[in-house]
């Protein structure tokens, strides 16, 4: 996608789609008032049939100009709330536009109420690309391709410098979420440890990174029982991945992203009922934002040193599949004794959360889709966010914040700590039903030492059943934009 500004007057501009936008009960003005006369007030009449008042997500489409204006066709787009007005509503109605029109205009043309700003420009791109993706890589094709690839941003005033600056970091960051999505929707069949471990050392070659791959021999080697344990039941082997970025000159701070890589979520001999199975392929979500965030750093070149740590395998109910009542020694020495072995995602955590610890950062940060107890707690578009530094945890939320992805700190309740506690081993890998996202933060907790370090349960906002208004179906690529925001400003 290509993106250019220009200084034209919107009704003489060229294009395929002009899109302009309005608040919440405002007059018509500016390019809205211009177009509207230029072309007989045809928005006005259509807004009034509508009912359309300028809410955010909804919108005016005028599919056809005749020639009075120079774009062919029109859209009016809803802003909302003037006094909310941020890069965020830029995003989401870039997004709404690039999703509604899918392949229907190559050429499209923003009118300049979007440029509100520094950051609004890197806004509108992101949602714009982002908008734009689709996963058909298994469609037989039907001649329906095509799509956005060009957008024009009108703008009175612009620095060729801030708009190229803008633009850049915006394509990092889409590129990123979309390797990511891309990852999330690809079939378990596709999707195993060993191809993602390729994908993560294509990764590294491609923006100059430092990349480890251990396999199931090295992995048991170095005592990672955790990883080893859980793909017992699986005819595919673990990889454990550990990617290093380093800046060019002496790194501000250290720190670690882990991510969660269970390529597919049987729940192993603890089997999930069949409809709780179906999309237990984006159960390496956590991995593929690792990879994400991991790229968009190469690119965008923080001055940060960063590792991308990711435990991947499968949960699967094999003959050699790890048991209930197991015990399990991790790699920082802890023992685990398995209760139920679908709670397998912070079993290879733990490996992957020790190993971190020794490469003594400043920092960890990890991102899994730990626990359906987490979606009941906050619902399918919320991350829960727990840690042992409060300090971490307001600055991750902040990020995610700007970045348009919503996180929620829970609680680390000392009340329910004992829920873990083990009569055989140092801990169990279950507690009660309840607090289920808090008794798993608790478990991980173990395994982090005195290392300031924040977990992101991204169980919901991972990957989307049905579309939303301004996110995909399926894998979202949750996490990226925020963690990548908040390692450029750390
Ligand atoms: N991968 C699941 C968590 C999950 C559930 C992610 C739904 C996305 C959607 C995890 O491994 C799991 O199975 N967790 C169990 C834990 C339980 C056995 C304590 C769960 O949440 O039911
Ligand atoms: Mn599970
Ligand atoms: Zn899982």
């Amino acid at each position: 996608m290509d993106f250019k500004y220009s200084g034209e007057n919107v009704n003489k501009i060229s294009t395929d789609l002009l899109v302009v936008g309005i608040f919440k009960g405002d007059k018509f003005h500016g390019s809205v008032k211009s177009v509207n006369d230029a072309l007989g007030n045809a928005l006005r009449e259509l807004a009034d049939d509508e009912n359309f008042d300028g809410e955010l997500g909804k919108s005016v489409d005028v599919s056809r100009t005749f020639g009075k204006i120079g774009a062919k066709r029109v859209l009016l787009l809803g802003l909302g709330d003037k006094l909310r007005f941020s890069s965020g509503t830029v995003r989401k109605a870039a997004n709404i536009t690039a999703r509604k029109l899918r392949a229907a205009a190559s050429h499209v043309t923003f009118g300049p109420e979007f440029n509100g700003g520094k950051g609004y420009i890197a806004a509108l791109a992101e949602g714009v690309m982002l908008g734009a993706y689709g996963f058909d890589k298994y469609k037989t094709k039907n001649g329906e391709e095509g799509g956005i690839e060009n957008v024009v941003i009108v703008s009175e005033s612009m620095k060729d410098r801030r708009f190229e600056d803008e633009i850049f970091e915006a394509k990092a960051i889409s590129e990123s979420t979309c390797l990511a999505r891309d990852m999330v929707n690809e079939p378990p069949v596709y999707m195993t440890p060993s191809r993602l471990a390729d994908i993560a050392s294509a990764v590294a070659d491609e923006g100059g990174m430092r990349c480890e791959i251990f396999d199931l021999e090295e992995i048991k080697r170095r005592g990672m029982e955790g990883i080893a344990a859980v793909s017992r039941g699986s005819a595919e082997p673990p990889r454990f991945i550990h990617l290093t970025y380093e800046p060019r000159r002496k790194p501000k701070a250290s720190l670690a992203v882990v991510g969660k890589g269970i390529t597919f979520d049987s729940g192993g001999l603890c089997i999930k009922p069949a409809d709780s199975m179906r999309t237990m392929k984006m159960d390496m979500a956590g991995a593929a934002a690792v990879l994400g965030i991991m790229k968009a750093v190469a690119c965008l070149k923080p001055s940060v040193k960063v590792h991308g740590l990711i435990s991947t395998c499968e949960n699967m109910t094999g003959p050699a599949a790890y048991k209930p009542d197991d015990v399990i020694r991790a790699y920082n020495g802890k023992t685990i004794e398995v209760i139920n072995t679908d709670a397998e995602g912070r079993i290879v955590l733990s490996d992957a959360l020790s190993y971190a610890v020794n490469l003594k950062v400043d920092e960890i940060i990890d991102l899994a889709t730990l626990t359906g107890a987490c979606m009941v707690a906050l619902g399918t578009y919320t991350a829960g966010v727990m840690g042992n530094s409060q300090k971490l945890i307001d600055r991750i939320i902040k990020a995610a914040g700007g970045a348009g992805e919503k996180m929620w700190q829970l609680p680390m309740d000392e009340e329910l700590r004992p829920e873990i506690k083990s009569d055989v081993a140092d801990m169990k890998n279950v507690g009660s039903r309840w607090g289920g996202a808090i008794t798993a933060a608790m478990f991980l907790e173990n395994f982090v030492g005195n290392t300031d370090w924040a977990h992101i349960d991204i169980a919901g906002p991972a990957y989307n059943e049905k579309e939303s208004n301004w996110s995909p179906k399926g894998g979202t690529g949750f996490g990226v934009r925020t963690l990548v925001s908040y390692i450029m400003d750390r």
